[in-house]
């Protein structure tokens, strides 16, 4: 049975120490993924208070071209459907890497899902060099995301199975 979550407090880096091995704790013994992922919502959102925590998983549409299909998340109601390219988790899947945008009306096709969303991180999911999804968290502040939340919401990340 889960324990409930111990809400740290202290620097960003703090909590971040706090709260991995607890997230580790969480998806140890269970290898089903969207599980795993609802948990991983529910532990960063719990932490830090965020607006929007959640995922984007590749799929194959119809015509088996691939878009991002919104999976667990915490927050408000969310787009479904984003393509390739596409808003700041489009765009993080096209180049690959983690996007931090300091200011999402700074961001030329940021797709505005909560008119709330001020900031924003995006992290591709990678498993054997092959993007599977994205998580995209936002923020109601400004500037909320720097290399900190990047180091360890790759790591956390990294646990994860398609
Ligand atoms: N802002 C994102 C869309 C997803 S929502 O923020 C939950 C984007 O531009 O890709």
């Amino acid at each position: 049975m889960a324990e409930d979550l111990h809400i740290a407090t202290g620097s960003k880096e703090d909590q971040y120490r706090s709260l991995l091995p607890q997230i580790q704790g969480l998806l140890s013994g269970e290898s089903d993924p969207i599980a795993n992922q609802a948990n991983v919502c529910a532990a960063l959102k719990e932490q830090f208070g965020w607006l929007w925590v959640g995922f984007y998983l590749i799929k194959k549409k119809d015509d088996q071209t691939e878009e991002l299909v919104l999976g667990p998340f915490q927050g408000p109601v969310a787009c479904t459907r984003i393509r390739f390219g596409k808003g700041v988790c489009g765009s993080a899947w096209e180049k690959g890497k983690t996007l931090i945008v300091p200011d999402v009306e700074q961001f030329p096709g940021h797709i505005a899902c909560s008119s709330l969303s001020r900031s924003e991180i995006v992290i591709p999911l990678i498993k054997n060099n092959k993007i599977w999804g994205v998580l995209d968290v936002d923020s109601v502040d400004l500037a909320s995301f720097d290399q900190i939340d990047q180091r360890y919401l790759e790591e956390i990340v990294s646990w994860l199975n398609p």
